[in-house]
């Protein structure tokens, strides 16, 4: 899927530096004017102040006391964490990390009411810090039950299991709230791919187990998937009849193993007993 590149608008911003990485961007941000002349940025890649030149980030980087995002640990396990970062305590974290996410998001438009949201940064920890290795935006408040605005793996981290961990976390807040969810639309190309691949795998599992006796309604209680989404995905594995007026998920366990092969690896699990949080009030 390297074709993103070569829509990319007129992009300002051709690579940056963040952590150890050097990485190509694929598309255009907004960032304030005084960077328009900037071909590479460099990235604090604790508290993502961005700088136009590597001596002033090496300056930062003597200064800087952050070693992870700034907010709280809501997931440990091995050397994987999860920050929760409240856009309004700090403003100028979820400012710097949107500018950074809309390098390689296309239709997402920047919010900078940062306020309303809520940022779930996924790290891999070592001696040094904290590495970001991706995030998800959620709002504290979602009136379309989204419970994913935006999701972003960085380039480096990309196709090794991560997105598919961001998304089940994001399933995994949803239960804890007793709400379904869905993510917000439009989904990108990657994006799509991601969730099908998700739901898939999640929805498969367990139609395995209940020999496909169960209803949309039930998957949907039990996995916080939204009906809706189930159904399309359901539909797209033709695992669904219409009869009498109603939708009957036929499951024939040679066809549900067939699909469960092709879905593929399952990815890196979210250890629900590590997960220590309570749903925004
Ligand atoms: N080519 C083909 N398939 C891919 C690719 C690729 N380059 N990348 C991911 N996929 C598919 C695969 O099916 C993969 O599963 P598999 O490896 O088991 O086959 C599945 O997506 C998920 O792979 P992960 O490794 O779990 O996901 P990753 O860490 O790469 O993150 C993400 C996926 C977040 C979509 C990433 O590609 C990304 O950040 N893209 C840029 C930003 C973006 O498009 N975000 C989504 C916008 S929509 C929204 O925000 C609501
Ligand atoms: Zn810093």
């Amino acid at each position: 899927l390297r074709e993103h590149e070569e829509f990319t608008k007129v992009k300002n911003i051709a690579t940056i530096e963040l952590g150890r990485y050097e990485i190509e961007t694929w598309y255009f941000s907004p960032f304030p004017p005084e960077y328009n002349d900037c071909l590479r940025l460099y990235f604090c890649e604790f508290c993502l102040n961005f700088m136009k030149r590597k001596e002033q980030l090496q300056r930062h980087m003597r200064k800087c006391d952050l070693k992870h995002p700034p907010g709280d640990e809501i997931y440990r396990s091995g050397t994987l964490s999860m920050f929760e970062v409240d856009g309004k305590k700090n403003k100028v974290y979820g400012q710097n990390l949107c500018y950074l996410a809309k390098l390689f998001l296309d239709h997402k438009t920047l919010y900078y009411d940062v306020d309303l949201f809520l940022f779930y940064v996924l790290c891999e920890c070592d001696d040094r810090g904290c590495h970001m290795v991706g995030y998800f935006s959620k709002e504290k408040h979602s009136e379309e039950s989204y419970n994913l605005a935006c999701i972003l793996t960085l380039p480096p981290y990309q196709r090794k299991g991560y997105g598919k961990f961001l998304i089940a976390f994001s399933y995994e807040l949803s239960k804890k709230e007793s709400k379904v969810g869905t993510p917000e639309r439009p989904l990108s190309d990657l994006g799509l791919l991601s969730y099908r691949g998700y739901w898939t795998r999640v929805l498969l599992d367990i139609l395995k187990k209940h020999k496909g006796n169960i209803s949309i309604k039930e998957l949907s209680d039990m996995t916080a998937i939204k009906a809706e989404d189930i159904l399309t995905t359901l539909q797209s594995l033709e695992l669904i009849q219409y009869r009498k007026g109603q939708h009957v998920i036929c499951a024939d366990p040679k066809v549900l193993d067939r699909h469960l092969k092709a879905a593929g690896r399952g990815g890196l699990e979210v250890d629900v007993s590590k997960l220590i949080w309570t749903p925004y009030k």
